[in-house]
């Protein structure tokens, strides 16, 4: 596994074999060219990445001991559906040697300011509430509209997060669209991606009212709105493993295909329009899945039938969410080189942010009508971060600061991670569970009953996200 050929390498080589040319043969106006070269001369040597980083690799937990089942039932219900983890998380027997859990201080994000770290608090009670409620937003999905669908307890919606070293202000949806007046934010992956976008719009839509302009793909999985007030402009883009592939489906393959270094054109053809792009992914690697590389199998995870080399999720995570930020780099980088006529648009910077791994939180197996009833957050001390969900967040911090220092000095694509792991970690109670569907209980209690224990009631704890990507926002001003 380790001594895989590293397929970035590749990748960039040929980078460097297409941009060569066009600046030997000064397609470029002069004013240009010091930044190309610029360009070249931070994106060459940077670019050559695996070496430093592979060992990380080894110390993830293995693939032999991975059992990762999913939940049949439950993805069957949407074909968007994250197919969510078993229970107990796959690798939690070997956080102990992990080093996620001691050196967790050493991903915190800062860059030597007083920047706050909102990654790391508690949840305390709030008497205001939710600025919106899901009948007065208009762009929640019936599944997650909890209180209308019969949930009796309101509790959960009266906790803020409270980072340990700040205050996290509470959303302003003024601020925000002003921050965004004349910018396109896309927001891709998952449908948490879909999830957090929506608890944007419902926060945003309580000052301004956006217009759907566009809707595509079935379950809306392609979707456009427009705010004429500030001419901002949010889109929406399915695609759950960020690289091209066939997602498992339930009249087709059981297992997913995933092509580990070819981006999904179906977004990466509009990285060109967006100013802000909000990545979202994670909970589809969970399920079984066969990865190709540079043409050929890399190996599979729970498919039996063509004997396939069993690995895990961890590196194909790691290298599709590469493939994504590396290809958002080049592509920038073959905008700015094209952008031999003068055309200021081909300087337009991008802001990317990942936004880190959300857990679920099933209780009991899977397979047996797995819940989540609680009806109130975790406090610090009785959740720890760890397996799983660790993992799968340092690869996704790692990856972005690597991503940052090999475009740093380009100076117009930034990454940042939203560390959503911990806050979302610590609200079981956060989910719409059994009310994704409207009155379960109505003709009295079902044998089974199907719960979400994945997404996010709205509103609920995942307003908290956006709240911390105005933050964000507001710092890049
Ligand atoms: C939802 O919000 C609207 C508008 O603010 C309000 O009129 C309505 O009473 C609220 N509904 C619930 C159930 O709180
Ligand atoms: C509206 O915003 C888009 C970017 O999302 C920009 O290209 C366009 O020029 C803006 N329109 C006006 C009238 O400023
Ligand atoms: C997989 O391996 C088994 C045992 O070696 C063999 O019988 C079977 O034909 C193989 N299947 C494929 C698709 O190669
Ligand atoms: C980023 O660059 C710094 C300084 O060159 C280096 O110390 C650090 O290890 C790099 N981080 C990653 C993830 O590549």
């Amino acid at each position: 596994m380790g001594s895989a050929p590293n397929p970035f390498k590749d990748q960039s080589l040929s980078l460097i074999k297409r941009i060569l040319p066009l600046t030997l043969y000064a397609l470029l106006p002069i004013a240009l060219l010091p930044t190309v070269l610029l360009c070249l001369h931070f994106y060459y040597p940077l670019s050559f990445p695996s070496s430093s980083s592979s060992p990380q690799t080894h110390l993830l937990p293995h693939s032999n001991s991975i059992t990762v089942t999913y939940h049949s039932s439950l993805s069957s219900s949407s074909s968007s559906f994250p197919p969510p983890p078993s229970s107990p998380s796959p690798s939690s027997s070997t956080t102990k040697n992990s080093p996620s859990t001691e050196k967790e201080n050493s991903y915190y994000y800062d860059d030597n300011e007083n920047k706050c770290d909102y990654s790391n608090g508690e949840w305390v009670s709030d008497k205001r509430g939710p600025l919106y409620n899901a009948t007065s937003c208009g762009t929640v999905k019936d599944s997650e509209k909890c209180t209308p669908n019969g949930r009796p307890d309101s509790g959960y919606l009266y906790w803020r997060w409270k980072p340990s070293q700040c205050n996290l202000p509470r959303f302003d949806p003024n601020t925000f669209l002003q921050l965004v007046t004349n910018k396109h934010i896309a927001f891709l992956g998952d449908s948490l991606a879909r999830n957090q976008l929506e608890s944007l719009l419902c926060m945003l839509s309580t000052t301004s009212t956006p217009n759907l302009v566009y809707t595509n793909g079935e379950d809306n999985k392609f979707r456009r709105w427009h705010f004429p007030s500030h001419n901002s402009t949010f889109s929406l883009y399915w695609s759950p493993f960020l690289v091209q592939g066939v997602e498992r489906s339930n009249n087709g393959q059981y297992y997913n295909t995933m092509y580990l270094d070819h981006v999904n054109e179906r977004w990466a053809r509009d990285i060109g329009n967006w100013d802000i792009i909000v990545i979202s992914f994670g909970h589809w690697f969970l399920i079984p899945s066969i990865y190709y590389e540079g043409g050929r199998v890399l190996g599979s995870l729970n498919v039996a039938e063509f004997n396939h080399t069993q690995i895990d999720f961890y590196d194909p995570l790691r290298k599709a969410l590469r493939t994504t930020l590396n290809t958002i780099i080049e592509r920038k980088i073959m905008k700015l080189l094209g952008g031999r006529n003068g055309n200021s648009n081909n300087m337009k910077g991008v802001d990317v942010i990942v936004k880190t791994f959300s857990p679920a939180h099933f209780e009991g197996d899977w397979d047996k009508a797995g819940t989540c009833s609680k009806t109130g957050p975790y406090r610090e001390e009785e959740k720890k971060l760890e397996g799983m969900d660790a993992e799968i967040r340092r690869i996704e911090i790692e990856e972005v600061k690597k991503a940052n220092n090999e475009s740093g000095l380009l100076g117009f694509i930034r990454f940042d991670a939203l560390d959503v792991t911990k806050l979302a970690l610590l609200r079981p109670d956060g989910h719409p569970g059994p009310y994704m569907n409207p009155f379960p209980f109505a003709k009295g209690v079902p044998e089974h009953v199907q719960n979400d224990c994945v997404h996010w009631c709205l509103p609920g704890p995942i307003d908290t996200w956006n709240e911390i990507f105005l933050e964000m926002i507001k710092k890049w001003k």
